[in-house]
């Protein structure tokens, strides 16, 4: 087999790769590594040599035709290499040395040390290496980079090289960003309008209901607390009004959210269990465990609102008699569990034609870095997964 070998600690190692793939013409000789037929006869070798010559003329523009960079990095000789189209991603010319150096300057100063630590790990954990950065380019524009690589070692484990690609994906996560920029100012959009009919309700409605109650009280004890029809009929009257203004207040307070910022979090979310269950007849158990102080006011909404949609859900569709609702803390991040013991309902549909309370749950969760994870299956319950990260490491992360 043809094989590029590469010098480590006097030792020969067989690499299964070609370096003249990372070129645009075959190198003639690169230093610190040679390339050697073993193991075949010399017409075999040259049988291989040409089918190889042609994979990799396939593999060059394949890479030159597309949006791919290569990159190869020796960790013996702490050699960089850069083909072209990867210079351009990083706006270094076309010709002349690279090196790490090259490759930390044209990296955006708040990516270095995520990128370093994940390359480590990546290359301790013997595992491909794989983010996301920006690159500065000199004449101060910024490109988003994904990279991928993966290590070679030798017979000691120590590792040699690494061999990887990188794609300029600028535009997707410029897409991505309006997308999350436009969900972002939707679910503003939402907060302020329930807040104006949070408003309108306690303000309006309640006062009206309120007014409504008293009169009918005036007009029953003109009547007299007799137990006549009429004072019959007034007092179920006075209770059906009473108990339409108490569901309208309760309704303003779970459409505003100032109850919160007195109540925070688990004891919001405490009492709106509470009051759920009583009203719906679903046993709801709530669980806590020390949750940190001061919890960002944008997470514990988020929180608090998965928590009002997750057991609408529950009261609407799952038919279930239990649901469990769980907040538990570590020092990096908040999370929210919600299962019900009711008929599930089936993932692989498009559940999300239906309606935009998961969605919206999950637009939640993505602004905040966060992840939302759902498991159901038919007549096994629903089990939500909410996990908020405390400390919010923005888009680099
Ligand atoms: N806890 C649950 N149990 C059973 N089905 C559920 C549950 N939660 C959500 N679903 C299913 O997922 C669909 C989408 O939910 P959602 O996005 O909140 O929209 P909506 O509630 O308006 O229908 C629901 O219509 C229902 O079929
Ligand atoms: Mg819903």
């Amino acid at each position: 087999m043809v094989e590029v070998e590469i010098q480590s600690s006097g030792k020969t190692i067989a690499l299964p790769f070609r370096l003249a793939l990372m070129t645009s013409e075959p190198p003639k000789r690169v230093h610190g590594l040679s390339r050697s037929a073993t193991n075949a006869s010399l017409r075999e070798a040259t049988a291989m040599e040409s089918a190889l010559g042609i994979r990799d003329e396939w593999l060059r523009l394949a890479a030159q035709g597309s949006q791919m960079g290569l990159w190869y990095w020796n960790e013996v000789t702490s050699e960089l290499f850069w083909d072209a189209k990867s210079r351009e991603m990083f706006g270094v010319p076309a010709e002349g040395e690279v090196t790490l150096e090259t490759f930390y300057r044209a990296l955006h100063p708040d990516d270095v040390e995520r990128v370093t630590r994940t390359w480590r790990h990546a290359v301790a954990d013997r595992q491909p290496y794989e983010t996301e950065y920006r690159s500065r380019r000199p004449d101060g524009t910024s490109r988003w980079i994904y990279a991928r690589g993966s290590a070679y070692y030798d017979e000691t484990a120590k590792p040699i090289c690494m061999v990887g690609v990188v794609f300029d994906i600028t535009e997707r996560r410029e897409i991505e960003q309006d997308r999350l920029d436009l969900s972002g100012r939707l679910i503003k959009a939402q907060e302020a309008e329930r807040r104006h009919l949070a408003r309108e309700l306690h303000d309006d409605f309640c006062q009206r209901v309120a007014l409504l109650a008293t009169q009918l009280q005036i007009i029953l004890d003109a009547v007299g607390n007799s137990r006549s029809k009429v004072s019959e009929r007034l007092r179920e009257l006075l209770k059906t009004v009473n108990e339409f203004g108490a569901e309208v207040h309760s309704l303003s307070h779970s459409l505003h959210s100032s109850k919160l910022e007195i109540l925070g979090l688990s004891r919001s979310v405490s009492s709106f269990c509470r009051d759920f269950s009583k009203q719906h007849k679903i046993q709801i158990d709530f669980h806590q465990t020390a949750l940190p102080e001061p919890i960002p006011f944008e997470t514990t909404l988020c929180l608090f609102r998965v928590v009002q949609e997750g057991l609408q859900n529950v009261n609407k569709h799952s038919r279930a008699s239990r649901a469990e609702v769980r907040l538990v803390s570590s020092l990096t991040a908040i999370s929210l569990m919600l299962r019900d013991n009711g008929v599930g309902f089936d993932l692989s549909q498009n559940y999300a034609s239906n309606g935009i309370g998961i969605l919206s749950m999950k637009e939640r969760a993505r602004m905040l870095n966060g992840t939302l994870e759902i498991r159901s299956s038919p007549m096994k319950g629903t089990e939500i997964t909410l996990t908020i990260p405390l400390k919010n490491v923005h888009a680099a992360a």
